[in-house]
């Protein structure tokens, strides 16, 4: 396995030991969530747990995890922890996430829990935030919401699960909180990748051999 992989692995393993029995868990997207996922299911203990993406889903059904829904009224509405990856992590706790394109069911999930939790490799840890910022984009009018942002790019991948387009804004971001409001204020955003300090309960880094959680809040 390369460093990297190693520390996102270290990091994964590192978050499962906050799972407990009994709990309610939501699971992020992307390569750390692999992980993440078979170190619960090494664990063996009884969870249930929602899914951000049809791929975390299915690789969670295939170790053995109980992955129930999300959707509807009749799906879980309430989570103990929710557990993901980042793209990038400032000294502010300001995250960007949605490399996967996953960052509106990603968001969904994170305020859903009562504890979210972010695993990260080191190199994930930036002095400053900077783009791309992932984004998901209503179909309907989605030229005129193109023309509105300006500085945005679309991203060549399927719709979402939710049948968003997937898009990346590709302007400044060196003050995310005046973006993230701007950008949840422009008609036909579904959702962006920037998750404020707020969302955050800690950032569980690995470098090398070392593990450390950086508490956000809380
Ligand atoms: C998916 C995400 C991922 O968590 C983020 O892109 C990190 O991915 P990886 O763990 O593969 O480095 O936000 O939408």
């Amino acid at each position: 396995m390369n460093p990297t992989d190693l520390e996102k692995q270290a990091a994964a393993q590192a978050a499962a030991e906050l799972v407990e029995s009994g709990m309610r868990v939501g699971l992020g997207t992307g390569s750390t969530v692999g992980f993440l996922l078979q170190a619960l299911a090494d664990r063996s203990i009884s969870i249930e747990c929602v899914s951000t993406s049809p791929q975390t889903e299915q690789l969670a059904r295939s170790l053995g995890l109980v992955v129930h829904s999300f959707s509807g009224v009749d799906g879980i509405g309430h989570l103990d922890i929710a557990i993901d990856g980042a793209d990038q992590v400032d000294p502010a706790g300001w995250i960007i996430k949605g490399g996967g394109a996953a960052h509106t069911r990603e968001k969904c999930v994170a305020a859903a829990a009562d504890r979210f939790i972010v695993i990260v490799s080191h190199e994930k840890l930036v002095s400053r935030l900077s783009a791309p910022v992932p984004l998901e984009l209503l179909n309907f009018g989605l030229a005129a919401t193109l023309a509105n942002l300006e500085t945005v790019q679309l991203r060549d991948v399927p719709p979402s699960p939710d049948g968003g387009i997937i898009a990346d804004w590709t302007g400044d971001v060196s003050d995310p909180e005046a973006l993230a409001a701007t950008l949840s204020a422009t008609p036909g955003v579904i959702d962006h990748g920037l998750f404020a300090p707020d969302m955050t309960e800690r950032v569980v880094v690995a470098q090398g051999t070392t593990t450390r959680h950086i508490m956000i809040k809380g």
